[in-house]
């Protein structure tokens, strides 16, 4: 009988529980197929911390946010004689083959160990949505939904004050959840990573349409970096009461440069991890369970080192190598929408 390893890597998202859920049932329902999950990712391959997983482990769990295993950031090829443990432990657990559900991070990993002989197909999961290889990630739709509600919140506060609200979201290399939920939520400027924009262009844009209206909503994604400032990061040196200096984030370095030029009150809301829990949506929900039992059939068909992905609306496959080392970045016709209703 086959026995199929699972595991969760990386940053947690909406959709992990029921994308368990869709592997494990396919898996026992139609193949007879033994599963095992793998605790805490690539932590858990490294020390053999499975648990098997039978049709009760993943009842009810369609709904939940975060992953029943568990997850970390660690990757095999940064520990020492990570690949060898693994390798002992896969034989030891008597495991055939993988389903490793991650982000870039994790992929990435998925193919070193796929290049030492590791039978394993992948699910793109991460709320940031830049997986090449598939045009939505599990997690991202949820976090899309949680950040527009928290910019239509946000809208009321603004216009009582006649304030500059920014709203910073997640997303370390691409704007994706970013620019969905600014145009989504009406923002009047959205400042991603893949394009350039300056601070005073910015302002600029804030103080002609305080003309028309007295507040604003400017949305950042933690990755967005302002061409004219000098690696802003080290400018966000600030010094408390006590002289201890601190970093402060992208959101409130773009607010308290915004109050400067534009003499608007301005207030920063950070989203920060918010994005990542809850329930997930019905998209997320349904992505997942298509792509569980996508990834299944390959396991049983040993189409192995492919990211089972959704290009519109089919289910695809993707060789791993075409996938690892790259990043999908916003689409210039999917910004430029959004802006249209800058200002
Ligand atoms: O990868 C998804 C993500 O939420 C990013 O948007 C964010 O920058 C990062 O994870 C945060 O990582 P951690 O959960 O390890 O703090």
């Amino acid at each position: 009988m086959s026995r199929v390893g699972i595991l969760t890597c990386g940053g947690d998202c909406p959709g992990l529980n029921a994308a368990i859920r869709a592997v494990t049932r396919k898996l026992i329902i139609s193949y007879d197929f033994e599963v095992l999950g793998v605790k805490n990712g690539y932590d858990g391959l490294i020390e053999g911390d499975v648990q098997p997983l039978s049709m009760y482990s993943v009842s009810g769990v369609l709904p939940r946010g975060g992953t029943i295993l568990g997850t970390s950031r660690t990757e095999p090829f940064n520990v020492k004689n990570g690949v060898e443990t693994i390798l002992e432990n896969l034989k030891r657990f008597e495991i055939d083959s993988l389903v490793v559900i991650g982000g870039k991070a994790a992929i990435n990993s998925a193919n070193q160990l796929s290049e030492h002989g590791i039978k394993l197909v992948c699910i793109p999961s991460t709320i940031d949505n830049d997986v090449y290889g598939t045009d939505v990630t599990l997690g991202f739709d949820t976090a899309v939904n949680v950040a527009t509600k928290a910019i239509d919140m946000i809208h009321t506060t603004a216009e009582s004050h006649h304030r500059i609200m920014v709203v910073e979201l997640m997303g370390l290399n691409s704007g994706w959840i970013a620019t969905y939920a600014g145009l989504a939520g009406g923002a009047d400027c959205i400042l991603i990573p893949e394009v350039e924009f300056t601070i005073d262009e910015t302002a600029a844009l804030l103080k002609k349409r305080h003309k028309r209206r007295k507040f604003s909503i400017v949305v950042v994604a933690e990755g967005a970096n302002p061409a004219d400032v000098e690696d802003y990061k080290t400018s966000l040196n600030k010094q408390d009461a006590l002289g201890n200096t601190y970093f402060c984030s992208i959101g409130e370095f773009v607010g308290a440069e915004l109050a400067k030029r534009t003499g608007m009150e301005t207030r920063v809301t950070t989203l920060g991890y918010i994005q990542r829990g809850g329930s997930p949506s019905v998209p997320d929900r349904i992505l997942a369970s298509r792509l569980g039992v996508a990834a299944a059939n390959k396991i049983k068909n040993k189409e192995f080192s492919v990211v089972v992905g959704i290009k519109g609306n089919d289910i695809i496959a993707t060789p791993l190598k075409n996938v690892t080392g790259k990043i999908k970045q916003v689409n210039p016709e999917m910004y430029n929408t959004a802006a249209a209703f800058f200002g």
